[in-house]
């Protein structure tokens, strides 16, 4: 059978394109409120994807110390979310993302077997060290802590969850439990220390998927250890490649197998009913960008501030890499904008369209033949479908692409399993399967 491809829908409040939010067929006002985010996943659900995506936002957008406005709000509570869209999707996988660097792990176990429990299986979480550290200072931080000590702490943090969501055999349900089928956690470790277990019952799942997004150095390794589905941002097939064989060989260091894990970039189709009237929603959307948005979200990805410069000049390329190692997304922008010799202006323009995402302009057939190459070329194991804005382009993408790719035999017609590990295909954990690759950790 041809390699199947897994969809996930990236939400992203309002809209993935910054202006999104600002097209005529967006409602704008209502991104806040249920009826907004139950079309969305019920659509989603009729086009048959895997699972929806919500991120967290942990600081409000600023430029010299003040709120900054004429953007999308932020992120609602992703597992409060959730739980509501549980209620009102019967197959759709959950991913909410919290984080290992402010929150506990008892309080996160227990709201992802509670998750899973009310969604009958359908809990992911997406496991974030934060990359904002202005988060820190809302979570009585003066300072964020370093990169590499916080996938230390997740890492253990990690080790705690797991061992509190397998402190309850399998089968022992309700409250009514015999204390034989009750393991207590005993951990003292660097930052944790938990005593006894979950107040929830084993989750359906055994553990909600993990996802990991993360794409420094220590997140690539952490992925390795704890991913069983990747979130990244590839733009270009050669090294979407190699980033998943890379991502195997990592993974097999911990004693884990390539089916263990499912490798999904972002991708952000803007379609039309044909390239022209693709190019000129483009272009439509391009002039929606408000100039100092464009130039702030620019120097934010970068790190390096670009509000005093000419918009018409080059992107600096140079003297930003000089100033500061880009982060894994920066260094793509700052390759890509050097290739298509961007200005800053263009190169704003280039980011508001899916921040460091794959873009992509055109037709349903034209997006289903890139689909198909980077499946079938070994690129993915599938997408994050990131709309440019809502719901219009994810319904142009759930009737016209969808049929497409099950027509060419890429995508289910139906979903055949209930839980989220069904649809990505991923083995149900048995107890102390942590602990175990954990062992592989060199010390
Ligand atoms: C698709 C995708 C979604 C992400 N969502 C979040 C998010 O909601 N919250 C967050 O703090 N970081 C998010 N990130 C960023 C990373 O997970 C972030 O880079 C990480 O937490 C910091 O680790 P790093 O330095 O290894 O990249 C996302 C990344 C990707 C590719």
């Amino acid at each position: 059978m041809t390699r199947q491809l897994h969809l996930g829908l990236f939400i992203y409040p309002g809209a993935h394109h910054i202006a999104g939010w600002r097209h005529p067929s967006t409602p704008a006002a209502s991104v806040t409120g249920l009826d907004f985010y139950r079309d969305v996943a019920q659509l989603a659900e009729r086009g048959k994807f895997d699972l929806f995506f919500v991120g967290d936002t942990l600081f409000t957008r600023e430029k010299d110390g003040r709120f900054f406005g004429r953007q999308t709000t932020s992120n609602l509570d992703p597992v409060s979310l959730l739980s509501v869209l549980s209620s009102v999707t019967t197959k759709l996988g959950l991913v909410g993302t919290l984080s290992t660097t402010y929150h506990e792990p008892y309080e996160i176990a227990a709201k992802y077997a509670t998750l899973d429990h009310l969604s009958g299986g359908r809990a992911g979480w997406n496991v974030v060290t934060t990359w904002e550290d202005k988060a820190s200072l809302n979570f009585s931080r003066e300072q964020a802590m370093a990169k590499a000590d916080r996938y230390v702490r997740g890492r253990e943090f990690i080790d705690v969850c797991t061992s509190l969501w397998d402190s309850i055999d399998d089968g022992a349900a309700g409250f009514l439990r015999d204390p034989a089928h009750v393991h207590p956690v005993a951990h003292h470790g660097d930052s944790f220390a938990v005593s006894g277990a979950l107040p929830v019952p084993r989750p359906v799942q055994g553990w909600p998927v993990l996802v990991q997004a993360g794409g420094s150095p220590p997140g690539l390794e952490f992925a390795a250890l704890v991913a069983e589905a990747v979130f990244t941002a590839q733009t270009d097939f050669e090294i979407a490649r190699a980033f998943r064989a890379s991502t195997h060989d990592r993974m097999a260091r911990y004693g884990r197998r390539p089916d263990e894990v499912v490798i999904m970039p972002g991708l952000s189709p803007l379609l039309g009913s044909t390239e022209a009237e693709a190019q000129r929603l483009e272009q439509e959307l391009g002039d929606l960008v408000h100039p100092e948005v464009g130039i702030w979200m620019l120097s934010e990805n970068l790190g390096f501030s670009l509000y005093d410069r000419d918009p018409d000049d080059l992107l600096p390329v140079d003297e930003i890499r000089a100033a500061k190692k880009p982060t894994a997304n920066a260094d793509m922008l700052l390759t890509n904008a050097a290739r298509q010799k961007l200005t800053i202006s263009g190169s704003a323009r280039l980011i508001a369209r899916s921040r460091a995402h794959h873009s992509f302009v055109g037709t349903p057939e034209q997006l289903a033949d890139l689909m198909e190459r980077w499946l079938l070329g070994g690129a993915c194991d599938g997408f994050n479908v990131m709309p440019p804005y809502f719901p219009q382009q994810l319904s142009v993408f759930v009737e016209q692409v969808v049929p497409e790719l099950q027509r060419r035999g890429l995508f289910r017609e139906d979903y055949e399993g209930n839980t989220l590990r069904e649809h990505l295909g991923l083995a149900r954990p048995e107890p102390g399967r942590f602990q175990r690759m954990l062992k592989h950790v060199p010390a």
